[in-house]
């Protein structure tokens, strides 16, 4: 047992000087104002205007109303405590169609929301593409094209520009697993499509956009600029060490994770990838030089996790393991028929989704032993729950307060094992439109009244601001 292990659970931890404490959010999840100021449709305006794709017809049209709050948010922001603010920029807001020039209003509202976070003291970190593809790009072929890699390259280039002076932390893109495989395999997430082998051609573009992104932002930026990924790594475990089983996670392990860390941190697609998937494709998609484009030095990777995934040998075809974002009559996993997906132990969340902070904790464990000069962020991990605001005016959410406390612990324990975690991005920081679920799924620190747009910190908004404002993680409340 090491050192770290026989701490006693309830000793307050002490982090890092200078980790950075915030939150997260996406464009199309708070926005709104969808067709406002020469913003035109995404595939995710699309998508959720389409009878049937998301629950109770819910749309991103208002959302939380963010374009016109965001002053009142960062402001909530400051006075919780937090030090940093993960956000993504619409791409159809600031270059409707996918090309041609800018649309100063759309660039000017960002740089309105970055001067607002500077003044607050806080941190911004900025995602160029969190799912909501301009649709025009999509109506020439979406991700499946190559085209669209070229085009994402030059969409970094034009928001580099514009917000490269003051924005101090950039990704290329935000799980672009989901992107290729919720998007194009299962269908449960814009476009809709359900074509594995469009989803692994995503997949690679994505990879491309990815490498050509960074190429672009480079360009632009100053040298203390850092650029990074982020990336929903999954935590695959096998149900036992038979070998079915460990070949059942070695696939989905492929697929779901080297597929991305291979290009872009090690320069080529894994072996396995292609044979595994050979009954679908042979991959002429890629062309020579495109691995060593999607691989391009990088300052750091995100790191966005939630729940394990656990499978075995013996998966009867149907379409399982859905990613955890809701199930669809076709599998997100490509050639990965023979594999079952089970439900990991541990509590459940609103999402269904199993809590176990082990897994965060062997994931940075993991990567930074495989991947030592590369530091790591934590840029997701929160939970959905039914949360209400009380007679009392208060949201009193005990379930995400123990959820973030055992995550933090694990990032905490990983710190102390060696890991480069430098901060810790809570998903989210309001209750938001949760994509197929709408605003079913409550993931915010902050409580918000759709019919009003009231917002309402939780009880776990004011514990996490405390630990933010003091970089120690104390003992859980009634531990
Ligand atoms: C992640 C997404 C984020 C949100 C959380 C719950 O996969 O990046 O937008 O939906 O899940």
């Amino acid at each position: 047992m090491t050192a770290s292990e026989a701490r006693p659970l309830t000793a307050t931890r002490h982090f890092p000087p200078g980790f950075l404490w915030g939150a997260a959010t996406a464009a199309y999840q708070i926005e709104g104002a969808s067709a406002e100021d020469g913003r035109t449709p995404s595939i995710w305006d699309t998508f959720s205007h389409t009878p049937g794709k998301v629950f109770g017809g819910h749309t991103g049209d208002v959302a939380v109303d963010h374009y016109h709050r965001f002053r009142d948010d960062v402001r909530l922001m400051r006075e919780l405590g937090l030090t940093a603010y993960r956000f993504s920029v619409s791409w159809s807001r600031v270059q409707p169609t996918g090309r041609g020039p800018a649309v100063q209003k759309g660039l000017d509202f960002y740089r309105a929301l970055v001067d607002e976070l500077l003044d607050a003291g806080i941190r911004p970190a900025l995602t160029l593409y969190h799912w909501d593809l301009p649709q025009e790009l999509e109506d020439a072929g979406g991700w499946p094209e190559r085209a669209t890699a070229e085009r994402f390259g030059a969409y970094a280039a034009l928001v580099a520009d514009a917000l490269g002076d003051r924005v101090e932390r950039w990704t290329t893109l935000n799980e672009p697993w989901c992107t290729a495989f919720l998007g194009y395999g299962s269908g449960v997430h814009a476009p809709g499509r359900t074509d594995p082998v469009a989803a692994l051609r995503a997949a690679h573009h994505l990879n491309l956009a990815h490498g050509l992104g960074v190429q672009a932002l480079r360009a632009a930026l100053p040298p203390r600029a850092e650029v990074g990924v982020s990336l929903n790594l999954h935590e695959v475990r096998p149900l036992t060490n038979a070998p079915g089983d460990l070949d059942a996670a070695r696939r989905i392990d492929a697929v779901g994770n080297r597929v991305w860390l291979g290009p872009m941190l090690d320069g080529a697609y894994p072996e396995d990838l292609p044979a595994d998937t050979a009954r679908l494709t042979d991959w002429s998609f890629v062309r020579p030089g495109d691995t060593a484009t999607a691989h391009q030095p990088l300052d750091f990777l995100g790191v966005n996790y939630y729940t394990p995934t656990l499978v075995s040998a013996g998966g009867d075809g149907s379409a399982g393991g859905d990613g955890g974002h809701g199930g669809g009559t076709s599998s997100p996993w490509p050639a990965a028929d023979e594999v079952a997906f089970h439900q990991p132990p541990g509590d459940l969340t609103a999402m269904g989704w199993s809590v176990d902070a082990s897994g965060l904790y062997d994931l940075l464990t993991r990567l930074s032993r495989r991947y030592p000069e590369l530091p790591l962020y934590v840029t997701e991990n929160g939970a959905a729950y039914e949360d209400a605001v009380g007679a009392d005016g208060a949201v009193h959410d005990p379930e995400r307060i123990a959820y973030v406390h055992a995550h933090l612990e694990a990032v905490h324990r990983a710190v102390e094992g060696g890991a480069d975690v430098r901060g810790y991005f809570l998903w989210s920081l309001l209750d938001n439109f949760e994509w197929a679920y709408g605003y079913d799924k409550r993931f915010g620190a902050v409580h918000v009244d759709y019919d009003t747009q009231v917002r309402t910190p939780k009880a776990s908004a004011h514990w996490y601001g405390r630990v933010a404002r003091s970089g120690e993680l104390p003992e859980l409340p009634g531990a």
